[in-house]
């Protein structure tokens, strides 16, 4: 006769073969195997069914120490404690007054201590007129046996009741009454071999094949039927599966949008590939203007040059440039070059775009006011570090309208921070070449204590909007601000580079919305 049984199982048949006594306790067992209880049991289980093994509950009581008792564990007893402070001080009388002091003890624990003293007879008290004495009466103090017995938990954290001796039984009852320890009581399992499992040798077992898909070649050999199926615990939850969901950044540019739109704003966008004209020169920016230059901008070979619009607007701008035209401006005072204008690259700011609409209400003839922004990329040639990349994004805007002033501007941009949750923001007089006045915005982030710049506002001048058929009293109220600024106080990312980069643990971090 053979029996299959799995690997584990046989394994732990061969462990409960070596034991000479008649059974073992299971958790002590699976410790000193140093296996998984769950694990051994299965196995027993196993064993059982195949009348090799088996296992009765028998309820124990388990008595460990409390706090106060594993402390008295390193330190000693109260009535210790206190007796080698009298041995160490050499004092064979004490006044209880001044033992209390010098022993530093909470009161109570200090009167239990010298009364286990007395009991132990280690002390005697007496009386003179109002002072209470204390005196050692012995030469040597031996361990107590509470003391002896209290050391056998420095091996064994749980003791059972029933295990010990009558006379240990009475002194962890005395232990209970000082309440230093604590009992529960616990099932507790008792595996042992049945006397089939006694008698079978180990050659009489082979090895179960555990499977968990069955091939077409095991059922054309017939293999299968040495298989064990591994059974499917449909209860088990199956993996867990990180959903997909939408980026932080986006719903972020999302919330930007909800909320300009419910101001009254319509979203506008305009190409990455600008010409300089609309990036630059339409912006009063003079030719050699430093931020023109190489290490800012990035320029295209291909293509190389951009069509511009209209002739009449090209001459305007020229005009305006060199000498200021018909916006009462005396202009850069230098000869405009088309050239210059028609190169190619990738917007600066999105203000690029901010242009391209001035020039569509030109060329629509409109005069009808305007709420207007954009939430969209812009590029410049900085070095990346923690706080700075070449590729971000601005949150740009434009209110066209009579009379409107610097005070609505700020209403404006306060507002949407407010939206946002920012409730303090700050302005402060900036420069931009076409903006007069321009303000700097900074918002107040109380987590930090800090006020943080945003980015730059202004009323456009004269000198921007004259060209475009933009002229008193209507007036063009302008701002762009960082997003990754923003989004990195409402992430409380500490490095830009992170937004882009996708930290994993923080995507799964942020919630769903
Ligand atoms: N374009 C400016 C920048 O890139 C911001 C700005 C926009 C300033 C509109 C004034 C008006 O920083």
């Amino acid at each position: 006769m053979t029996i299959k049984l799995e690997k584990q199982t046989i394994g732990i048949f061969k462990e409960l073969k070596k034991i000479k006594l008649d059974s073992v306790i299971a958790s002590d067992f699976s410790k000193d195997l140093d296996i998984d209880y769950i694990v051994l049991m299965s196995a027993i289980n196993d064993l059982k069914k195949n009348s090799l093994g088996d296992f009765r509950e028998i309820e124990v009581n388990q008595v460990s120490l409390n706090k106060e008792g594993k402390s008295y564990l390193d330190k000693g007893l109260p009535e210790r404690q206190l007796l080698n402070i009298l041995l160490s001080n050499n004092n064979q009388e004490i006044s209880l007054q001044d033992f209390l002091k010098i022993s530093k003890f909470d009161k109570k624990i200090f009167y239990v201590g010298i009364n286990y003293m007395k009991k132990n007879k280690w002390v005697a008290q007496s009386k003179v007129g109002e002072d209470i004495k204390i005196i050692l009466i012995q030469e040597e103090f031996p361990k107590i046996e509470i003391e002896i017995l209290l050391n056998k938990f420095k091996d064994n954290l749980k003791l059972n009741y029933k295990d010990l001796l009558p006379e240990e039984q009475k002194i962890i009852d005395t232990l209970n009454k000082r309440k230093l320890i604590k009992r529960e009581n616990k099932i507790q399992r008792e595996i042992a071999l049945t006397d089939k499992g006694k008698k079978i040798t180990l050659s009489q077992i082979k090895e179960l094949q555990q499977v968990s898909k069955l091939s077409s070649e095991m059922i054309i050999s017939g293999s299968w039927k040495d298989c064990n199926l591994k059974p499917f615990d449909i209860s088990k939850p199956g993996p867990l599966m990180q959903r997909g969901k939408i980026h932080p950044m986006i719903n972020l540019i999302n919330e930007i949008r909800e909320i300009f739109l419910s101001m009254g704003f319509t979203e506008i966008r305009g190409p990455i590939v600008e010409s300089a004209f609309f990036n630059f020169d339409a912006l009063f920016q003079p030719q050699d203007h430093p931020a023109r230059e190489l290490h800012d901008t990035f320029y295209l070979k291909n293509p190389k040059t951009a069509r511009l619009p209209q002739n009449k607007v090209i001459q305007s701008i020229k005009n305006t440039h060199e000498y200021g035209g018909d916006s009462g401006s005396i202009g850069w005072r230098y000869k405009w070059d088309e050239n210059i204008a028609k190169k190619t690259l990738l917007r600066t700011h999105t203000t690029a775009t901010t242009i391209r609409r001035l020039a569509e209400y030109y060329k629509n003839n409109d005069k009808k006011p305007i709420k207007m922004f954009s939430i969209d990329r812009v590029f410049r040639n900085e070095k990346l570090d923690k706080s700075h990349l070449a590729e971000f994004t601005q949150i740009e805007g434009i209110v066209i309208d009579n009379n409107v002033n610097l005070s609505n501007l700020i209403g404006i941009i306060t507002e949407f921070y407010r939206k946002m949750g920012f409730e303090k923001i700050i302005t402060r007089p900036g420069f931009f070449p076409y903006t007069e006045p321009s303000m700097e915005i900074s918002v107040y982030y109380d987590k930090l204590g800090k006020w943080l710049e945003m980015g730059g506002s202004g009323l456009f001048r004269p000198e921007v909007t004259y060209p475009w058929g933009i002229k008193n009293p209507t007036r063009v109220l302008a701002w762009g601000l960082g997003l990754e600024r923003l989004a990195m106080l409402k992430f409380q990312r500490s490095d830009i580079r992170d937004l882009y980069i996708n930290p994993i643990k923080w995507l799964r971090e942020e919630s769903y919305r």
